[in-house]
Formats: C-alpha cells, sequence, structure tokens
C-alpha cells in the first residue's frame, strides 16, 4: 500500500525531461478507464474509454511471477488514468508478436514488453518504432533498437547473491573442503539468463579453480546446463540425468546452483525422487515462488533472490508518463519520483544492438531465507503467512 500512495505522490510530480528516444505524444494521460482484468494465455483484456492507451505484452502465465508483473503493471497504469490491453503469449513467440502486432492496430501510446525471446521481436518492434511507438524492455532487454529504455532488476547482481550465499554457507574461504556442486542455468533465448549464470559463476569460479568446489559432471558452461522456457520438468529431467550418471556411487552433492525457483523446484524433485545422499544439498533460487517458499520453510531449498516486482511497475509506470510527456529521462528521473526503494540508471551495461546503449533503470534484488522471509515479504506486504508457517501472495 505504501508504494502505490508513493506512486500517487510521485505522479503529481512534474519532471523536466526530454525523450531520449521513443516518440510519444504529449497530452496528459485523461480520465481513468473502467477495469480490465490479466487473463490467461488464451486471450487477452482491453479497457474502454477515452484515456492513453497502454500495450502491456507479458510472456506466459505457467511462471508464477509474470502473474503479478501484469497485475501490478495493469493496475499502476490504470490507477494512474490509462487504458491498458495486457496479454500472456502462453511462451510462444509467435503468439507475443501476434499479440503485439494486435495492440499496434489498437493505437496504443506505449508498449511495455517482457520478451519471450529477446532476439525474435525484431520484425514487430520494427512496426512499433514505424508506428512512433515507444517501447519499455520490461524485465528482459529485447535486441532491437526501437527499444526506448529497459526496467529491470540488475540482473548480474542476481547471480552474484546465489554464487556468494553458496561460497558463504559452504565457508568456501576456510573450509578444507572439497564440495561438489551441480549447476542448472536458464532459458538461452531470456537475454537474463547469462547474466544470472555470470554473476554466479564469477564469484564461484575461483573456487573451482583452486579445486575447493568440484562439478563432478565436468557440466559448467552455459548452454549445457542452460533449461528452455525455464521449464521445471526439462530441469528436473536434466538433474535426474546427472545424478544417475556421476551420483549413482554415493558421491555427495553438496550445493546446486540454480537461476531461478522454477529450475529449483525441478531440480529439487530429481534430489528427492533421485538423490540417495544424505545431505541437505544447498539449492539457490529467484523469484519468491510460492512452492519454493514452502520448500524453503521445510529446509529443502536455501534460499530465493527476491524481486519486488510491484517495484518495478512503478518504475515502469513512472518512466512511461515521462516518456509519453516528452520529457529528457536520465537518473533525475529517480531522485523527482520519489520511489521508497533504491534504483538505479545505467548506461553501460545493455545494449540492443552493437554499439547502441539501452538507457536502463534498474532495481536491486535481495536474498530471502527462512530466517528473513517474514521481515523481508510478510512485513512488506508481499506475503502472508499461514498458521503452518507457509507464505502465500498477497496480490
Ligand atoms: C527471467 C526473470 C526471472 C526468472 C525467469 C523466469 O527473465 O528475470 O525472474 O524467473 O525469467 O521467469
Amino acid at each position: 500500500m505504501k508504494k502505490f500512495l508513493a506512486l500517487t505522490l510521485a505522479v503529481g510530480m512534474s519532471l523536466s525531461l526530454v525523450a531520449c528516444s521513443g516518440g510519444g505524444t504529449t497530452e496528459p494521460s485523461t480520465a481513468p478507464s473502467d477495469s480490465g482484468a490479466a487473463v490467461s494465455d488464451s486471450g487477452s483484456s482491453e479497457s474502454t474509454g477515452g484515456a492513453q492507451k497502454i500495450g502491456i505484452s507479458m510472456p506466459t502465465q505457467s511462471l508464477e511471477r509474470w502473474n503479478r508483473d501484469g497485475s501490478y503493471l495493469d493496475e499502476q497504469f490504470k490507477a494512474a488514468g490509462y487504458e491498458t490491453i495486457v496479454t500472456y503469449s502462453d511462451n510462444d513467440t509467435n503468439r507475443q508478436v501476434n499479440d503485439i502486432q494486435n495492440m499496434i492496430a489498437e493505437d496504443v501510446d506505449l508498449l511495455v514488453v517482457a520478451a519471450i525471446d529477446g532476439e525474435a521481436l525484431n520484425t514487430v518492434m520494427n512496426e512499433a518504432g514505424d508506428a512512433g511507438i515507444p517501447i519499455i524492455a520490461y524485465d528482459r532487454l529485447i535486441m532491437n533498437d526501437n527499444v526506448s529504455y529497459y526496467v529491470s532488476f540488475d540482473n548480474y547482481t542476481v547471480g552474484t547473491l546465489q554464487g556468494q550465499y553458496i561460497a558463504d554457507t559452504l565457508d568456501l574461504e576456510n573450509a578444507a573442503g572439497p564440495f561438489n556442486i551441480e549447476l542448472t542455468a536458464g532459458d538461452p533465448a531470456d537475454n537474463n539468463a547469462p547474466y544470472f549464470f555470470n554473476g554466479a559463476m564469477d564469484v564461484l569460479q575461483k573456487y573451482i579453480d583452486s579445486g575447493k568446489l568440484v562439478v563432478v559432471s565436468g557440466q559448467t558452461d552455459f548452454d549445457t546446463v542452460a533449461t528452455a522456457a525455464w521449464d521445471s520438468q526439462t530441469a528436473m529431467e536434466r538433474a535426474q540425468n546427472v545424478l544417475a550418471s556421476y551420483y549413482a556411487d554415493g558421491t555427495q552433492v553438496d550445493a546446486w546452483l540454480c537461476s531461478n525457483d522454477s529450475t529449483a523446484l525441478g531440480v529439487t524433485q530429481a534430489i528427492q525422487s533421485d538423490y540417495a545422499g544424505s545431505n541437505t544439498v544447498l539449492i539457490t533460487g529467484q523469484d519468491g515462488d510460492e512452492a519454493n517458499l514452502k520448500n524453503i520453510v521445510d529446509g529443502v531449498q536455501s534460499m530465493t533472490v527476491y524481486k519486488a516486482v510491484a517495484n518495478e511497475a512503478v518504475v515502469t509506470l513512472d518512466l512511461a508518463k515521462a516518456i509519453l510527456n516528452g520529457d529528457t529521462i536520465d537518473e533525475s528521473l529517480i531522485s523527482a519520483s520519489g520511489w521508497d526503494f533504491d534504483c538505479t540508471y545505467d548506461t553501460e551495461t545493455y545494449n540492443t544492438s552493437e554499439g547502441r546503449n539501452c538507457p536502463s533503470f534498474l532495481l536491486v534484488p535481495d536474498v530471502v531465507t527462512a530466517d528473513n522471509m517474514v521481515e523481508k515479504l510478510v512485513d512488506t506486504g508481499y506475503y502472508t503467512q499461514d498458521a503452518d508457517g507457509y507464505l502465500h501472495p498477497a496480490a
């Protein structure tokens, strides 16, 4: 609720800014529109009214977090008086292209897109650019120069938090070791996935080089350990193969780096069904998915990296307003918006093509464990906690 209040206060603030790439109209947003609702992968929602119109393209509803992203974005933009079209494209890039083309045909004033495949939207991104529609790449960068700005969390830091958690928990600096570890990365089509993986490996590599950490399977390159569509079943089957091939002789696995919660869920299932060892395997994750938070309470998963997507939606809204107002956009948006959370303005890390930087607003991820989940997730209002101690999303 605090963030919604901050948003209301922020919306009233005037910003002296000039657009850095997406064009867009300069009329202020008009009367609030009626309600619409985020819907299943099979369709889309559309509200009616005279307000400026925002197209919100989410990749899927089969990965838990995107349901929250779509809902928060829909709520924030509607609360600020915009019409919205929200779609979920069932992790099917052809469908996402079609969904976005429909939004262009509906004359949206701005697009917010979380790409299924950051390399596969050129045609429709070019169509949006030709139509003068500014584009915010949401959470996952899109490799197209028509993208105006990028809003995400610091993806590399997500990975370093996971890697550092493993290093600290195993006390790799001081313990004798060696410890055995396996690696599960995300979707190779997702521009975020290498950042997560490299962030973790940049922490862990020195321990692997020194022999303190041993990847028994020898599978350490991203493409080998990647998981198409972030799919839990795919992650589970690969983990089962690794356990059968390298751990059936009683070898202990001490840790398993998983880049997010959906892959951690699959790895956890494989360990429960196919690992003969008696030790608790240290498993990392990301997103605070409900099933994974339960596993953390139960001691089956060790941590998750939480990203408050409610705040990511607030940044996206304030950035969209500045773009539509034709304002100059730089790091002053952060101080002018009055957000009650940290965000950095980055003009070096993310490029949409060779040599073209995409100015980015990056929020700060957080480590959540059984010890701090009430403070980080319940006290903040993101989740509720039941009598058994399990957490459930509040929104
Ligand atoms: C990433 C996203 C992560 C992760 C994954 C699956 O792009 O930043 O939160 O969960 O997709 O949705």
